[in-house]
C-alpha cells in the first residue's frame, strides 16, 4: 500500500525490532524437518522445554514455553491476578503488559521513567499490599535503556515475596556484552519469572515461540492456564534448532553491535536526539507528539517504516530498529534527504 501511495521502489521495515539478517538457518531447517508430523497435535511444549532445561541446567519443571513470550506474559497475568490486585510498571515500556493488564480488568500503575530509565527506587516505594505483579523489561522496549546488577539486586531486597517480578529479557542477547547487565539466569529468585523470545536475536518472530524460567510452582500454574497445544510443533522445532545455531546468534550480535555504534554518529551528524541503547533499536524523543508523527510520516514517504510510540505511553517518541549495514545506509539517505528538504 505504501509502495503505491508514495510510488516507492524500495521499502524497509525498522518498526518491530525483528532480526534484519533473517532467521537462524538451523531453526529453518529444523522447522522444515518437523513438517512430516503436522497431522498430529503438538506435545504442549515438552520437547522445547526439555531442550531449554538441559541447556540452562534447570529442571524441566522450571521452564515454560508459549506462542511468543507475549502469550506467556498474558497467561501469567491471567493465572495470578485477582480482581482487586495491581500491576506495577512504568509509562514507557512494552505495550503487551498494558494490554494484558487492561484486558484482565485489573489496575495498572504506571510510574514515570527517570531520564528514560526505570526508577527502581521509586518503584520499590510504590509497592503496596495490592501489588501482585511488577513488570520490568531489561533492556527496556522502547527506550533501549537497562538497569544494572546493583540496581536490580537492591530493588529485589525491597520486593515482598508475595509479589511476582516479571523480568522480560526479550533483548538480552544484545545486552549481554555489558558487564553490569543483570542476566536473570544467574539469580533464580523464587518470585522472579524470566521471559525470553526467539523473535528477536534468533529471527523467528513469525512462528511465535517464546520461553520463560521460574519456580516450579509458578510454572505449574501457568502451564495449567495456557492453551493445551500451544506452541505448535513447527515453532518448537524452529526454536530448538535455533538454540544450536551459535554461529547465527554471534553474527546477529556482531551486526547489531556495529550498527549500535554507527547509528549515534548519524543521529549526531543530523542533530537528532536519541537515547543510548543496549538493544537492537534506538528511541528518538521529540518536543511534541506532532513532531514525532511528522518525523515518522516523512520517513515512511521515503520508504522507511518506523514506530511512533503513543501505544507505549511515550507519544513524543519514535523507535527505529537497527538494520543491516545496507538498511542503515538506506535510512541515513532518507534522513539526510529529510534534513535537506527542511533546510
Ligand atoms: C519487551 C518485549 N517483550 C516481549 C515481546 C514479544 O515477543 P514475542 O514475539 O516473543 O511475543 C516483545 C516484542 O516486541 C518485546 O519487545
Amino acid at each position: 500500500m505504501i509502495r503505491e501511495q508514495y510510488g516507492l521502489d524500495r521499502i524497509i521495515k525498522l518498526a518491530s525490532n525483528e532480526n534484519p539478517i533473517g532467521s537462524s538457518p538451523k531453526g529453518i531447517a529444523a522447522a522444515k524437518e518437523s513438517y512430516h508430523d503436522i497431522q498430529l497435535y503438538p506435545d504442549g511444549g515438552l520437547m522445547l522445554r526439555s531442550k531449554l532445561a538441559k541447556l540452562y541446567e534447570v529442571k524441566l519443571d522450571n521452564v515454560v514455553v508459549g506462542n511468543g513470550s507475549e502469550s506467556i506474559l498474558a497467561n501469567i497475568v491471567r493465572t495470578f491476578m485477582c480482581d482487586d490486585e495491581e500491576v506495577l510498571t512504568v509509562a514507557g515500556t512494552f505495550i503487551g503488559i498494558y494490554v494484558a493488564a487492561w484486558s484482565r480488568g485489573v489496575k495498572l500503575v504506571a510510574m514515570p521513567l527517570k531520564d528514560f530509565h526505570y526508577d527502581l527506587e521509586a518503584m520499590a516505594d510504590a509497592i503496596t499490599p495490592k501489588t501482585k505483579i511488577i513488570y520490568l523489561s531489561n533492556p527496556n522496549n522502547p527506550t533501549g535503556t537497562y538497569f544494572t546488577k546493583r540496581e536490580f539486586e537492591k530493588f529485589m531486597t525491597r520486593v515482598p515475596t508475595r509479589t511476582l517480578v516479571i523480568l522480560d529479557e526479550a533483548y538480552c542477547e544484545y545486552a549481554q556484552e555489558f558487564d553490569d547487565y543483570p542476566d536473570s539466569m544467574t539469580y533464580r529468585l523464587d518470585n522472579v519469572i524470566t521471559l525470553r523470545t526467539f523473535s528477536k536475536a534468533y529471527g523467528l518472530a513469525s512462528v511465535r515461540i517464546g520461553y520463560g524460567f521460574a519456580h516450579e510452582d509458578l510454572c505449574r500454574n501457568v502451564l495449567k492456564v495456557k492453551l493445551p497445544f500451544e506452541p505448535s510443533s513447527i515453532a518448537q522445532a524452529a526454536g530448538a534448532g535455533a538454540l544450536d545455531d551459535t554461529e547465527f546468534l554471534t553474527f546477529t550480535q556482531k551486526t547489531n553491535h556495529d550498527g549500535r555504534l554507527a547509528m549515534p554518529k548519524l543521529y549526531d551528524e543530523l542533530g537528532l536526539t536519541y537515547v543510548p541503547s543496549a538493544a537492537n533499536f534506538f528511541m528518538l524523543p521529540f518536543d511534541t507528539e506532532e513532531k514525532a508523527l511528522k518525523f515518522s510520516d516523512d520517513l515512511e514517504r521515503r520508504g522507511v517504516i518506523v514506530r511512533p510510540l503513543r501505544g507505549f505511553m511515550l507519544p513524543h517518541c519514535v523507535r527505529i530498529t537497527i538494520g543491516t549495514p545496507e538498511q542503515n545506509e538506506f535510512l541515513a539517505e532518507a534522513l539526510r534527504d529529510m534534513c535537506m528538504a527542511r533546510a
